[in-house]
């Protein structure tokens, strides 16, 4: 309530600012009248920041892009039963899903924000692993190239593929039915002891989707706690939305377009073309695309990019602001996105950059593993 009444008396001093701009610049030019705000260059950047998003300095938008501003996150409803998610959890811990003697937990890993560590997933696959922090949100666009548009799609791709789990869903229900504390649970979670493929998939769904990540000082900040974010962050989130781009790609609420670029960095471990959204769409321009990725946590989930093949986020900034130049002669799949391109930023505004991604950090996650049934 106060913050409101601080932004609606923010909007009209900004209003009343403006109004005189603009009587005086109309005087000085033949420009046309702006109706939305303009930043007040003159402002110190805390100013100038000290309002709701609406109010901040325009972010450098590329023609075509959907407007998307940051936002803080989102609560997530949960709209399944906890004894679903409750089973969910247990099934995602258990390795007997597998042929491989791991489960979902080997390769996300929950004191690890949910990932292995690994370049690539252990197991002979050729991408990097992701945390599935907040992955509720991907709904439609599952798989670091999309390819599976729901999360039965997905876990069934976890849970069969050889690289993964090395398992059969179809076979699972013959195969947890023979565990009797499976049958107590599937009682408990669905009022009866029928076992299906399709109950097993959703609560493992409702599992992963109950993971969510927590709240960030960048979160308190854009709330109104303006004491969030230093100066040094500050300066890093103003250049995240202006002189280096990035929230083109990364923007709203968890930092993602939803949408699939190609970073010019496309080959595997082998060398070999990995061609992201290509593989299952043919249609050309999709070679080397792949989906935005999320930017909450990303401070504590190197290496970095489909194939991990950025070792830290300082080289990951480095590149970036060098364009994405092909490393080690490395040639790409595709074409480059032409949204990236050099950015000459400094020693200063690299550091700024990354000190603004780590305001995006929240508390490590901490989960009790579950007893598994017998
Ligand atoms: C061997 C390691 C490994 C195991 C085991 C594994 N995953 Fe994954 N997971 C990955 C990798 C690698 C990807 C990205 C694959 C791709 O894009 O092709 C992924 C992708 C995902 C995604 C999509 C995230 C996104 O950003 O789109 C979810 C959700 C997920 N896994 C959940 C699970 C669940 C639940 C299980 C257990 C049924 C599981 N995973 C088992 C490595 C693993
Ligand atoms: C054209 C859209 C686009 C722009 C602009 C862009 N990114 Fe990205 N970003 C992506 C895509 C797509 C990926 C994943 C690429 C891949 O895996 O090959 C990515 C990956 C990343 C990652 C690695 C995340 C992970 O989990 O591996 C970080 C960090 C990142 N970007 C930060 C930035 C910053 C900082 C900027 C601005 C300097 C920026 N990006 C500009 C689209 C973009």
């Amino acid at each position: 309530m106060r913050h409101r009444t601080v932004y609606i008396f923010l909007s009209i001093l900004t209003a009343v600012v403006l109004s005189v701009q603009c009587t005086k610049s109309s005087m000085d030019t033949d420009e046309p009248e702006n109706s939305s705000p303009e930043p007040e260059v003159n402002k110190p950047l805390r100013e100038q920041y000290s309002s709701s998003p609406d109010l901040w300095p325009s972010a450098n938008w590329f023609s075509g892009v959907t407007k998307k501003e940051l936002a803080f996150l989102p609560e997530r409803v949960q709209t399944e039963s906890p004894k679903v998610v409750e089973l969910g959890k247990i099934l995602f811990f258990d390795s007997r899903l597998g042929k491989r003697n791991n489960s979902c937990a080997s390769c996300h890993v929950a004191e690890n924000y949910w990932i292995d560590r690994a370049v690539v997933a252990v197991g002979g696959g050729n991408r990097n692993t992701p945390s599935i922090q907040d992955s509720w949100h991907l709904d439609g666009h599952l798989m670091l190239d999309g390819r599976a548009k729901t999360f039965a799609e997905q876990l069934t791709i976890a849970i069969e593929s050889p690289h993964e789990m090395a398992g059969d869903v179809q076979a699972l229900p013959g195969l947890l039915q023979a565990i009797a504390g499976y049958r107590i649970l599937f009682q408990e979670a669905y009022a009866d002891d029928n076992i299906t493929t399709e109950r097993i998939l959703a609560a493992l769904t409702a599992y992963t989707k109950s993971i969510v990540s927590g709240e960030t000082s960048f979160d308190r900040f854009i709330k109104g706690e303006f004491s969030a974010l230093n100066d040094q962050q500050l300066e890093g989130l103003h250049l995240f939305r202006t002189k280096a781009a990035c929230i083109n790609c990364h923007n709203g609420p968890f930092f993602t377009d939803l949408q699939y670029h190609n970073l010019g960095n496309s080959l595997d471990q082998q060398q070999l073309p990995d061609y992201g959204r290509f593989n299952f769409t043919n249609i050309n321009a999709d070679r080397g695309k792949f989906r935005t990725p999320g930017l909450r946590n990303v401070a504590h989930t190197a290496p970095y990019l489909h194939n991990g093949s950025v070792a830290s986020l300082d080289l990951l900034v480095d590149l970036l602001s060098d364009g994405m130049p092909q490393m080690n002669g490395q040639r790409i799949s595709g074409v480059l996105s032409p949204h990236i391109k050099p950015l000459n930023l400094s020693r200063d505004e690299r550091s700024a950059l990354l000190a603004f991604i780590n305001t995006l950090s929240s508390e490590r996650p901490a989960v009790t593993r579950p007893t598994l049934p017998n």
